[in-house]
């Protein structure tokens, strides 16, 4: 593993109530991620699956409830932080579909995961880090994706 990439992690959520105006979505919920843990959630339509990743990345502020990251021991509340802060701190969504370039090879979709500054800055590092987590991409790394 490389040095200086996070490995241990998790985020916790406290107490969250959230919505959209009179629209009261999310009531009292707590839930954590642990480190190395996946977590599912589940639930019909319209159950506020998406308001609770909205509420995690910055897009709808929370009424209350903590939302706490910590990475190598550094905790970051995310409540009241914008969607680049919070993607600065440590967390991005990945929206279903794949939503990549198909003209472009694999290495091209992988610089244009690297468009802030700091991510810029390590992109050397950080593509290594990907080719040695996922050996098949640097196989591929100059194939078209389509
Ligand atoms: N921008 C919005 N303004 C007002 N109400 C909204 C808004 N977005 C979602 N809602 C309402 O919030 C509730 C939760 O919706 P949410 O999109 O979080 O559900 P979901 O679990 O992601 O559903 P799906 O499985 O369809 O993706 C629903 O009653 C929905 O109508
Ligand atoms: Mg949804």
């Amino acid at each position: 593993m490389l040095k200086g990439h996070t490995l241990v992690n998790n985020l916790t959520l406290t107490n969250i109530d959230g919505g959209y105006g009179s629209v009261r979505v999310l009531h009292q919920l707590s839930i954590t991620v642990g480190f190395g843990e996946t977590v599912v959630l589940l639930g019909s339509n319209g159950n506020g699956k998406s308001t609770l990743m909205k509420c995690i990345t910055g897009l709808v502020r929370p009424d209350s409830g903590e939302i706490v990251l910590e990475i190598d021991g550094e905790r970051t509340d995310l409540v009241g932080k914008t969607p680049e802060e919070v993607v600065t701190a440590g967390i991005s969504m990945v929206p279903e579909g794949r939503r990549l370039f198909p003209a472009l090879p694999v290495e091209e979709n992988l610089y244009l995961g690297a468009y802030r500054k700091q991510a810029r800055d390590k992109i050397v590092d950080n593509l290594e880090f990907v080719y040695e987590t996922f050996p098949r991409l640097q196989e591929r790394r100059n194939l078209g994706i389509g």
